[in-house]
């Protein structure tokens, strides 16, 4: 039954007085046991906002109400509140993110997204790895490598763009232009489908612009699942008249279901693709030990490898862009260092070339670690009988309670324990990172930067950790690479406020797009 069906059949057999009278007891008796659990559960020990000891919606408030970034609350509580559970120990992220760990997803974090079928909100571990085994020879480095010539492409696509509209004496939204770059190689990459998403003029795409606008619809969906379910029914036209902002996004989802329609249809229409897609790794019966997957996964996976692929890489290539810009000093080493692995404009390098040249790793390295990736904690729920976290142990089975400290927030809800932290907390820690919030490359060429990449966290750790980086760092060593050796880059009026952001599970930037003059290099 859907959801507006629901309704209906509540409202056709349910009188309205018992029906008031159970909600209000369940109300009442919510509120009992909030208040309960809050002063005398296990976890009424550890400092915290009364009302975050008491109920979820304390961070409804904080995320929907004062459209405040959690993370960035988190920050705050703990100055008040102090170091209870570990901002210090940052170790704290491996003992939550391990490969020993097989921790349950949180579901109102994951299911947030309406794409509850993906490996990628699949809240277990076993139901997450049999996908993961299907996908990941997709994004070996083996195979990346043999389709660089795809994100190759896709830059040259990107520097024609950035070409033309010097030539028109204009700059670029270098913002969007790199989202139109990440959204093109992966759509791709792994469909063979092709938007043209950087044809678009000054970039502004729809699906990206879309992308973009939809955001801050994740948190909503976060806190009020039931209204996720009545949005997602509705059917296509009806999202695009109530949220015309998002049409662009409705229209890709719109194609990738007739994708998957023909995939499931007509297996051979597969045969003709230049390389393998993703259909043809879920459609493999083989490869799924004899069951092939409906058209609901499919469609539901296509999905969230484009959420998951398309900001992050997009966001680490802006803010450092960014960065090495803001520093002329920076800016010198890595294109002498490009000219010299680089001499021959026409002779574009490889990947593995480009790998070789040690300060631009460096300056990939900072940028990840610099650039929000995806930003909220990633929330996991501890095994039955609790976990040791930093050193601290975190009860399990107790009422209602949010925990929350500068590196973890512990939320405890009546039969579970949900712990998460920021990869974004591990960067940003000085115990770790010396001026943690300066770019320096130099960091990573140092004699003790083999210690400091086990804090290098961006694509997560344990069993859950990013699939797709081989594929992110090849887009990053191509795109960095060809943005500073074919171009005299130079910001157009961009400072460091134009990198706020607001948390929505990846980060809504709130400033000025990256905004840049792109003169071409004379050979
Ligand atoms: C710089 C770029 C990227 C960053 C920083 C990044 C970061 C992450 C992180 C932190 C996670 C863990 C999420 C969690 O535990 O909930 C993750 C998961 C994931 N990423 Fe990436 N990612 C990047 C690029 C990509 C690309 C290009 C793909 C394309 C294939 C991709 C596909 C995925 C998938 C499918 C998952 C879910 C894995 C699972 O749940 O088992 N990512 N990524």
């Amino acid at each position: 039954m859907s959801f507006p069906e629901t309704l209906w059949f509540i409202a056709r057999n349910f009188p309205i007085y018992p029906t008031l009278g159970i909600l209000t007891y369940l109300l009442f008796n919510g509120i009992y046991k909030s208040i309960k659990g809050a002063y005398s559960g296990p976890l009424s020990a550890f400092p915290g906002p009364d009302f975050a000891a008491m109920t979820g919606w304390y961070k409804t408030y904080i995320e929907l109400y004062q459209k405040r970034s959690w993370t960035t609350h988190l920050r705050e509580l703990h100055k008040v509140y102090g170091h209870v559970l570990h901002f210090d120990r940052p170790e704290a992220y491996y003992d939550i993110y391990n490969s020993a760990n097989r921790w349950d997803k949180e579901p109102t974090q994951y299911h947030s997204f309406g794409l509850d079928r993906s490996c990628f909100a699949s809240l277990k571990y076993a139901q997450a790895k049999e996908r993961r085994d299907i996908l990941l020879p997709m994004f070996s480095r083996q195979a990346v490598t043999k389709l660089q010539s795809l994100v190759q492409n896709n830059i040259d696509r990107l520097c024609e763009a950035l070409e033309a509209n010097d030539a028109a004496g204009k700059s670029s939204d270098l913002f969007y232009g790199l989202r139109c770059f990440s959204l093109d190689t992966i759509l791709q990459y792994c469909f063979n489908l092709s938007i043209d998403a950087l044809g678009a003029p000054g970039f502004k795409a729809p699906a990206v612009e879309a992308m973009e606008a939809s955001l801050p619809t994740t948190i909503v969906f976060r806190h009020f699942p039931l209204l996720r379910e009545l949005v997602n029914s509705l059917p296509t036209w009806i999202s695009m008249l109530v949220s015309p902002a998002t049409t662009g996004l409705v229209r890709l989802r719109a194609l990738l279901g007739r994708q998957v329609k023909q995939a499931i249809e007509n297996p051979a229409s597969l045969d003709d693709t230049p390389h393998e897609t993703v259909y043809h790794r879920l459609l493999d019966e083989k490869a799924n030990n004899g069951k092939v997957p409906e058209a609901r996964i499919l469609y539901d996976e296509a999905q969230a490898l484009i959420l998951a692929a398309g900001h992050p890489t997009a966001n680490a290539l802006t803010v450092g862009t960014f960065h090495v810009l803001s520093n002329n000093d920076i800016k010198e080493r890595l294109v002498t260092e490009l000219k010299q692995g680089w001499p021959d404009l026409s002779k574009t390098p490889t990947f593995e070339d480009l790998e070789q040249l040690p300060y631009l790793t460096a300056v990939i390295t900072e940028s990840l670690c610099m650039s929000p990736g995806i930003v909220s904690p990633l929330l996991r729920i501890t095994p039955f009988g609790g976990a040791t976290i930093g050193g601290i142990k975190v009860p399990s089975r107790v009422c209602s309670y949010i925990l929350s400290t500068n590196s973890i927030a512990a939320q405890l809800t009546r039969s579970q324990v949900i712990v998460g932290m920021s990869g974004t907390f591990v960067h940003e820690s000085e115990v770790l990172f010396h001026d943690a919030k300066t770019f320096n490359p130099d960091r990573w060429l140092a004699d003790d930067s083999a210690v400091l990449e086990r804090w290098l966290v961006p694509f997560s750790k344990g069993p859950r950790m990013c699939i797709g980086q081989n594929l992110a760092y090849c887009e990053m060593f191509l795109g960095f690479a060809a943005l500073f050796r074919r171009f005299d880059l130079r910001l157009d009026g961009n400072t460091g406020r134009d990198l706020r952001y607001r948390e929505c599970h990846v980060p809504q930037f709130l400033g000025k797009h990256l905004t840049c003059f792109c003169r071409p290099v004379e050979e």
